[in-house]
């Protein structure tokens, strides 16, 4: 097969150029970025944009300088979740500028680049009955472009919020070869657990550490006495975290304000901080921050 270099003549394009240049870039800006942690789950509708907008928030608000890419490029929700829904992108000297939610959270998301188009994404081919083919590459460049042309500045830590689909995560790796490891979430029920069990190997497959388990919408809080009502009959996240060998970080009970937060943009542990669920998802952000401190604390 030919490589770049073996074509004569490339119309004075010069695509082995640019293609270095990005690749220059990606790793400039990867070097400012002290951590980076990928939120994953096979099963769709679990809760990952949610855990990542708070995880973001919880770290910001502990004085953390946070990123965000959403790696959901036909299901974007990340700019919705943070409250930058429809701001402008504008580009400075070092790059496209991350536009910065109420909590100072920085974010990149297809959904800033096609504000306000309800149409999905649809991959350019010779035909659109073959744009399945290109999909995983022109993801992929899609997605070297956010970490390389966005001016991320210097992070301690970005969190990838990645489309759901346990195939999904080698794409990343790919581009972030020093991701710290990835969060699982999952929901506590079979249908759930089965899937995402399937997403722990992949992982493991894929040569990524596994951070952790979450278990989302583990229980529902009455709002009136407080007690914890079961809300599907499967068995907890600690036993499937058991099952894999990996940790468990945490139970995030279901709680509407939640929701309601994640539709206004707001950032629910820091407006409704004495909630159970925001509780659970600060204890969640700590537990996280430690798993990666040691590592951190090699590397400085
Ligand atoms: N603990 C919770 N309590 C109440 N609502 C929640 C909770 N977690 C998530 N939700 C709501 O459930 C819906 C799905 O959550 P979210 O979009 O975060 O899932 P997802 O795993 O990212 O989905 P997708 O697979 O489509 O990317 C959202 O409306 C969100 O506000
Ligand atoms: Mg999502």
């Amino acid at each position: 097969m030919k490589k770049y270099r073996d074509i004569a003549g490339d119309g004075g394009s010069n695509i082995v150029g640019q293609v270095e240049a990005q690749q220059a870039r990606l790793r400039s800006r990867l070097a400012r970025i002290r951590r980076s942690v990928a939120v994953v789950s096979g099963k769709g509708g679990v809760g990952k944009s949610t855990v990542t907008a708070n995880l973001a928030a919880a770290f910001a608000l502990s004085g953390s300088a946070v990123g965000v890419l959403d790696a959901d490029l036909n299901g974007p929700s990340m700019a919705k979740l943070l409250g930058i829904r429809g701001q402008p992108l504008t580009t400075g000297a070092d790059g496209v500028e991350p536009p910065r939610s109420a909590l100072g959270v920085r974010a990149m998301s297809m959904d800033l680049l096609l504000a306000g188009d309800r149409t999905p994404l649809a991959w350019e081919a010779t035909t659109q009955a073959e744009s399945h083919t290109w999909r995983g590459t022109m993801e992929a460049n899609a997605l070297r472009e956010f970490l390389a042309d966005t001016a991320w500045g210097d992070l301690d830590v970005l969190i990838l919020d990645v489309a759901p689909g346990a195939d999904r995560l080698p794409t990343v790796l790919g581009l972030v070869p020093g991701l710290a490891g990835v969060v699982v979430v999952t929901i506590p029920s079979e249908v759930s657990h089965l899937v995402v069990g399937k997403s722990i190997t992949a992982a493991r497959q894929a040569g990524a550490a596994v951070l952790g388990l979450v278990e989302n919408m583990a229980g529902y809080v009455c709002a009136d006495c407080g007690a914890v009502n079961p809300l599907f009959s499967g068995p907890g996240g600690q036993a499937l975290a058991a099952e894999f060998g990996v940790p468990f970080l945490g139970a995030v009970p279901f709680d509407p304000r939640l929701a309601a937060a994640a539709d206004r943009g707001l950032a629910f542990v820091a407006a409704d901080a004495q909630t159970p669920a925001a509780r659970a998802l600060l204890a969640l952000a700590a537990t996280l921050r430690a798993a990666l401190e040691p590592a951190a604390g090699a590397r400085a």
